[in-house]
C-alpha cells in the first residue's frame, strides 16, 4: 500500500527520504519518487519499481535541498509507469504533492480543470491535486505565508474520498503543508527538523515524539515550527506523543526475513499483551476501560468485526466471551458488515481488530456502527492509529512493530488480549465463577512458557516442508477453535507460498469437500479439545482410506492409527490453544516459501496494510 516520507530540516533532503522510503517498502509498493525545493526551483526523481532504483537516477546525488516528500506508489489508478509514480506536479511546476488515498471524484475535478485549461500527464487521480492547488493559489490576492495553504484547503473542500497529502511549493521555499482525511498520516518533531510519515516505524530512528493528525487537519511545517489548523484553517493546539518502540524493534535483529523474527518474538510479544493486566488476586486491569456492571449488563450483544487474520483472532474471541459472560458475539469481516444492514443498536457493542489500525473497511465499518448507537472498542497494535481514535475506547496488544505482510504476533497477542478482554467482561459481570477465572488467568500466564516450547518444533516442520513444498493443494481440518486454527493456518500458507489450501470444519467433509480428497493429498489436522478429538480423528480416517497424506498437530494423546506424521505441542485450556497450535503453521508456511525461493516478507500483490477498499 501507498507510504509517505516528508523531511524539512537543515540537512539534505533526499537521502533522508529515500531510506524512510526503504523503510516502507514492506507495505508493498510498485514505484517510488521524491521532491525537493531546490535552488531553482522544485525537482522530481521518480520512477517504476523498487526505492533502490531511485539512487541510480541521473541528477539524484546533485540534489541539495533540505526539505522534500517522497511516496511509494500502490496501483489503484493507472498502470504503475514512472508517469503515473508519484510524486505529481502542476502544469505551471509550482506545486508538488504525494497522496495515499483515493480521490473519488477525480473525474469530475479533472473535467473541471481540463475546462481551465490544464492539461493531464498521468492517469491517476492524484495529479488533479496540484493543479487544483494552482487554480485557487492563483485566485487569492493575498499574498502572505498562508496563501498555498488556503489554495490547499480549498481543494481539499473539493475532493470527495480519503487522502494524506504532502504538499511543497516554489511559492514557500521553507515550508511543507500536510493534510489527511481517512489516510494515517503522523508528524515526527525532531529538533530543528521535522519529519512525516504514513507509518511511525519508518520515522523511529529520527524521533519518538509524534504529533497525530485527525481527519480534516492542516499542518504547517517550517524546520523549527508546526503550526495545526482545523478545516476552516482556525489555529489548534496538538498535544505531543511519545511513542515507545524503539528503532533497532523495528529491524531484522539478526533473523534472516521479518516473518521469522516475528514467529519468535511471540512469547515475549504475549508478555507484553498481557502486561499489567492479571495481576494476582486481583481483578483484571484494563487502565483505559472502565465500563461498569450496569452497562455491561445492557449489552444483549456483540459484533466482532476485522479483516483477515484479525477476523481469525476474532473467532476465537467469540468462543471465549459467548462462553464466559453468556453473551452472543457475531464474528463479521469488515468488508461484508459495511455494506449490510447490521442490526446494531445502543445495547449492541462492536468490537474492531486491526493490527494496523488503518484497514480502510475495517475503519468504515466502525463509523457504521457508531452511527448506529453502538458502543465501540478498537483493539490495535499501534497507538494513535485511525480506527483507536476513531473508536470510543480502546486497548492495544503492544506487540510491537509488526513488518512482514504476513501476520503471526499481531495474531497471538490479539488472541491473546481477546482472552484476558472476556475475562475482565466476566468479572465485571460476575458471569463467571472466581475458580474458573482464577485458573484461566493461571493459564494465561503460562502462555509465553507454552508458545518458546511449540517453537522447538520447528525443525520437523523444516523436514516436513521439504516434503510438500511442491504440492498444488493442501487441506486443513479441525473443529470447534481448531477450526478458527485451520482457516488461519490456511491464510498464513496462501499468501506467502502461493499453495492454493482451504480450510474445513472436519465436520463439514462429508457435505462436499471429500470429492476433492484423492490418493497423496495433503492434509494437516489440529486437535487440541479434548471432548472433540474422538470425532475429528474419524474425520482424519476418512481421508486416510481416500489415500491422503496426513500430518496432525496436536497437543493430545492420540489414540494409535496410521497418521503419517504428527506433531506434539503443548497442552493448554481450550480457549487460549488457538495461540499455541498456530506456531508449527507459521513455521510450515514460513520453510515453504523459503523452499520456493520466495519473498517471504513481501509476498506479491499483497500489502501490509490495505488503506483503500
Ligand atoms: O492491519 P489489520 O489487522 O487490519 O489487517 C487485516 C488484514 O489485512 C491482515 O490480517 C492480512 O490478512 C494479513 N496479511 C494476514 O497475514
Amino acid at each position: 500500500m501507498c507510504g509517505i516520507i516528508g523531511y524539512i530540516g537543515t540537512k539534505k533532503a533526499s537521502p533522508i527520504l529515500i531510506n524512510g522510503l526503504l523503510r516502507l517498502e514492506y507495505r508493498g509498493y510498485d514505484s517510488a519518487g521524491i521532491s525537493t525545493v531546490e535552488k531553482n526551483g522544485l525537482s522530481i526523481m521518480k520512477d517504476k519499481g523498487r526505492v533502490k532504483n531511485l539512487y541510480n537516477l541521473k541528477g539524484i546525488d546533485d540534489l541539495d535541498g533540505t526539505i522534500g516528500i517522497a511516496h511509494t506508489r500502490w496501483a489503484t489508478h493507472g498502470k504503475p509507469s514512472k508517469e503515473n509514480s508519484h510524486p505529481h506536479m502542476d502544469n505551471s511546476k509550482s506545486f508538488s504533492v504525494v497522496h495515499n488515498g483515493i480521490i473519488e471524484n477525480y473525474n469530475e475535478l479533472k473535467n473541471f480543470l481540463k475546462g481551465k485549461g490544464y492539461n493531464f500527464y498521468s492517469q491517476t487521480d492524484t495529479e488533479i491535486v496540484p493543479n487544483l492547488i494552482h487554480y485557487y493559489y492563483s485566485k487569492d490576492s493575498n499574498n502572505d505565508k498562508y496563501r498555498v495553504l488556503r489554495a490547499v484547503q480549498s481543494a481539499c473542500k473539493d475532493i470527495k474520498g480519503s487522502y494524506a497529502f504532502e504538499i511543497i511549493s516554489k511559492y514557500m521555499p521553507n515550508n511543507m503543508i500536510v493534510v489527511r482525511k481517512d489516510s494515517p498520516l503522523v508528524i515526527g518533531k525532531g529538533d530543528g527538523e521535522n519529519y512525516v510519515s504514513s507509518d511511525i516505524p519508518a520515522i523511529l530512528s529520527f524521533t519518538k515524539d509524534f504529533y497525530l493528525l485527525n481527519d480534516n487537519e492542516f499542518a504547517f511545517l517550517s524546520k523549527d515550527n508546526i503550526e495545526f489548523f482545523d478545516i476552516n484553517l482556525n489555529k489548534i493546539d496538538k498535544k505531543i506523543d511519545s511513542i515507545e518502540w524503539n528503532a533497532s524493534a523495528a529491524d531484522k535483529n539478526g533473523f534472516e526475513d521479518y516473518m521469522l523474527k516475528e514467529i519468535y518474538e511471540q512469547p515475549s510479544a504475549i508478555r507484553e499483551t498481557i502486561g499489567s493486566r492479571l495481576p494476582e488476586n486481583e481483578p483484571c486491569n484494563f487502565e483505559d476501560l472502565n465500563f461498569s456492571k450496569e452497562f455491561l449488563s445492557s449489552i444483549n450483544k456483540m459484533y466482532i468485526i476485522a479483516c483477515g487474520t484479525a477476523m481469525h483472532a476474532g473467532l476465537t474471541g467469540k468462543y471465549v466471551i459467548e462462553q464466559l459472560c453468556n453473551i452472543p458475539v457475531t464474528v463479521d469481516i469488515a468488508s461484508e458488515f459495511r455494506y449490510r444492514n447490521p442490526i446494531i443498536d445502543k445495547n449492541t457493542l462492536c468490537i474492531f481488530i486491526s493490527q494496523s489500525g488503518e484497514t480502510a473497511d475495517t475503519i468504515a465499518a466502525l463509523k457504521l456502527s457508531k452511527s448506529k448507537g453502538a458502543t465501540t472498542l478498537a483493539i490495535s497494535n499501534v497507538i494513535g492509529s485511525s480506527i483507536t481514535r476513531e473508536a470510543d475506547y480502546s486497548i492495544y496488544t503492544h506487540a510491537g512493530p509488526e513488518i512482514a505482510v504476513a501476520s503471526t504476533k499481531a495474531y497471538t497477542s490479539q488472541v491473546t488480549l481477546l482472552n484476558i478482554l472476556a475475562i475482565y467482561f466476566a468479572e465485571v459481570l460476575e458471569s463467571t465463577s472466581k475458580d474458573i477465572i482464577t485458573k484461566f488467568k493461571k493459564e494465561i500466564l503460562e502462555l509465553p512458557a507454552k508458545v518458546e516450547e511449540a517453537l522447538k518444533c520447528s525443525d520437523d516442520i523444516k523436514d516436513f516442508s521439504k516434503k510438500i513444498y511442491q504440492e498444488k493443494d493442501v487441506f486443513f481440518l479441525g473443529r470447534g477453535v481448531d477450526y478458527n486454527t485451520a482457516l488461519e493456518a490456511s491464510l498464513k500458507l496462501k499468501e506467502i507460498s502461493y499453495i492454493h489450501s482451504d480450510a474445513y470444519a472436519a465436520g463439514e467433509l462429508k457435505h462436499g469437500p471429500i470429492a476433492l480428497i484423492e490418493n497423496d493429498v495433503t492434509v494437516i489436522s489440529v486437535i487440541t479439545d479434548e471432548n472433540l478429538v474422538e470425532k475429528t480423528i474419524s474425520n482424519i480416517q476418512e481421508v486416510i482410506s481416500r489415500g491422503a497424506k496426513t500430518l496432525v498437530i496436536s497437543s493430545l494423546e492420540l489414540p494409535s492409527n496410521n497418521i503419517d506424521f504428527v506433531i506434539n505441542i503443548p497442552h493448554t485450556s481450550v480457549f487460549l490453544s488457538p495461540i499455541v497450535s498456530i506456531i508449527p503453521f507459521q513455521l510450515l508456511s514460513y520453510f515453504i516459501s523459503k523452499e520456493k525461493g520466495l519473498d517471504v516478507d513481501k509476498p506479491r500483490n499483497l500489502a501490509k496494510s490495505v488503506t483503500v477498499e
